[in-house]
């Protein structure tokens, strides 16, 4: 079982987007995926809601800060991965989400050089493992990446991370409309029709990439118990 949190103190960074394809892609791999919506627009609920049921994915609302950690703790044994979509704040609730996370990743856009919600939460978390003595890995993610982002320009901001020990994914998450779309139609990338969405194909390959690399940074084991209780106590502090 592992945590995957989509955290970004600004809205419209691609978390939703990032947290859905993700989802989508590990469940259709096969592992048991709870997303957990943490986020009072509920676009994850909405996309749940027009899907109906979908294998290997169950969608819980409204998950608020005190029941985060229920969730967690009551779907542990029958889930592989919990992917938390979070506002984009600097709440409590996003604070106790970092810090029960196997790995945080912070989506911040290709294009647009304005990084301050994701400083604001790669400070969050520098506290958090300050404070709690606990490390919670954490990887900024390139998204809605254009083909007319020159490979120099992502070489830039992947350098300029790389100064302040932040790992960045090798997987960029491409703008692509099927990733827009599929709020709208529901289900999978695997259920659109290629002949009305252009490049659906690299849409899949773009999401099978990010999965692989995701995984690979996951630990094989549980969370353990002594982080998430050392962890508590600085959580309600910082809220
Ligand atoms: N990779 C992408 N390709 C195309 N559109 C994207 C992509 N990522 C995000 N978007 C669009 O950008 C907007 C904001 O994305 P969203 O995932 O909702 O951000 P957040 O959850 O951080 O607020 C949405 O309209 C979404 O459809
Ligand atoms: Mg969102």
């Amino acid at each position: 079982m592992a945590i995957i949190s989509l955290a970004n103190a600004k809205g419209g960074a691609g978390k939703t987007t990032a947290a859905l394809i993700l989802a989508t892609e590990l469940a259709r791999q096969g592992n048991r995926v709870v997303i957990l919506d943490a986020d009072p627009q509920r676009w994850i609920t909405n996309w749940s809601e027009l899907t109906g049921a979908l294998p290997n994915i169950t969608v819980i609302s409204e998950v608020t800060t005190a029941s985060l950690p229920y969730h967690i703790l009551d779907l542990k044994a029958k889930t592989d991965y919990f992917v938390i979509d979070l506002a984009g704040a600097r709440d409590a609730l996003v604070t106790t989400a970092l810090g029960l996370s196997d790995h945080v990743l912070i989506p911040v856009q290709g294009c647009a050089m304005d990084a301050r919600g994701a400083a604001q939460i790669l400070d969050l978390i520098r506290m958090l493992e300050e404070k709690a003595g606990i490390s919670i890995p954490h990887s900024v993610v390139l998204t809605r990446v254009s083909a007319m982002v020159t490979t120099r320009g992502l070489q830039t901001i992947k350098g300029l991370l790389a100064t302040r020990g932040v790992n960045v994914l090798n997987t960029m998450i491409a703008e692509r409309t099927a990733y827009r779309d599929i709020f709208d139609c529901g289900g999978n990338l695997y259920g659109m029709d290629p002949q009305r969405i252009s490049n659906l194909d690299r849409a899949q390959e773009n999401a099978q990439a990010l999965a692989a690399e995701v995984r690979s940074l996951l630990p094989a084991r549980s969370v353990a118990a002594p982080k998430t209780r050392s962890f508590f106590r600085i959580g309600r502090q910082a809220a």
